[in-house]
């Protein structure tokens, strides 16, 4: 952290994984030597990022029936690993987070004021909350039962 201070402040954000605290350090994600170590750049070293997840975060990182493609970009495409205002370190706490990826459809053939996404009319879901705090979505990492990551 003494060389490192950007990193050191997104550890002094409200959410962080515990390294400030002790309990975790650097090189339980990072391989000080390896050819990798600033950024993991797709491909096997994006494998690799997520295997690194993977030896505490098993929930998320199993193999599901029903894969969230998402996941193949890395975990770091919704969660900043150093530390996030937002809870769960996500980079977004909106549905904004789900729609950078899954464009809002627009045309003449959807009323004004109305959220397409894909043929679905989203609008009133989306007053409920976001796309995963709603109730709808909620195995945004993958889900055994449903194709559309709900439950
Ligand atoms: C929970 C896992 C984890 C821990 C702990 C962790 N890092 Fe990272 N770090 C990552 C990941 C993943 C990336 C790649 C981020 C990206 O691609 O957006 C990264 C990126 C970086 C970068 C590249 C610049 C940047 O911010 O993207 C530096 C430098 C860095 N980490 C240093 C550190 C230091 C120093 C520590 C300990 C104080 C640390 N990291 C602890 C996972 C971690
Ligand atoms: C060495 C074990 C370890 C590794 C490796 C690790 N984490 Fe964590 N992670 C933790 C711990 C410990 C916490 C804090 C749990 C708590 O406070 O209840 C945590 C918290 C989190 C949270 C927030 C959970 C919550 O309920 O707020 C997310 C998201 C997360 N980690 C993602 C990642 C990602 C992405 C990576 C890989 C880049 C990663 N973790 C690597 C141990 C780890
Ligand atoms: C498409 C976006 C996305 C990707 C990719 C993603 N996550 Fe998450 N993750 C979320 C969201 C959204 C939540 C909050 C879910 C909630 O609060 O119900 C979350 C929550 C978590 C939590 C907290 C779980 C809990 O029970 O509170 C952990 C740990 C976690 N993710 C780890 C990971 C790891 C490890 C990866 C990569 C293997 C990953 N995530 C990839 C969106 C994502
Ligand atoms: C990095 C890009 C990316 C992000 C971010 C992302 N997704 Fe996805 N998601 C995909 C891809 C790719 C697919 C598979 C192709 C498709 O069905 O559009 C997919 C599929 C889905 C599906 C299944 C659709 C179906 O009918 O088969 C749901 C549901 C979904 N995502 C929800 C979410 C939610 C909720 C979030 C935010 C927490 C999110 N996605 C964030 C890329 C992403």
């Amino acid at each position: 952290m003494e060389c490192h201070l950007d990193v050191q402040g997104e550890f002094s954000l409200p959410q962080h994984h515990p390294v400030p605290e002790g309990f975790m350090n650097c090189v339980q994600c990072h391989d000080p030597h390896g050819e990798d170590i600033f950024k993991a750049a797709g491909g096997l070293a994006m494998a690799r990022q997520n295997e690194s997840c993977a030896a505490c975060h098993q929930d998320q990182t199993r193999p599901f029936i029903f894969e969230h493609e998402a996941m193949h970009e890395g975990c770091t495409v919704c969660h900043n690993p150093h530390g996030s205002i937002n809870e769960k370190l996500l980079v977004e706490d909106d549905p904004n987070l789900c729609l950078r990826c899954h464009a809002q459809v627009q045309g003449p053939s959807v009323p004004a004021g109305h959220i397409y996404i894909g043929t679905i009319d989203h609008t009133a879901f989306l007053q409920i909350g976001t796309c995963w705090t709603s109730g709808c979505h909620t195995a945004v990492h993958g889900s055994n039962i449903d194709i559309r990551l709900r439950y």
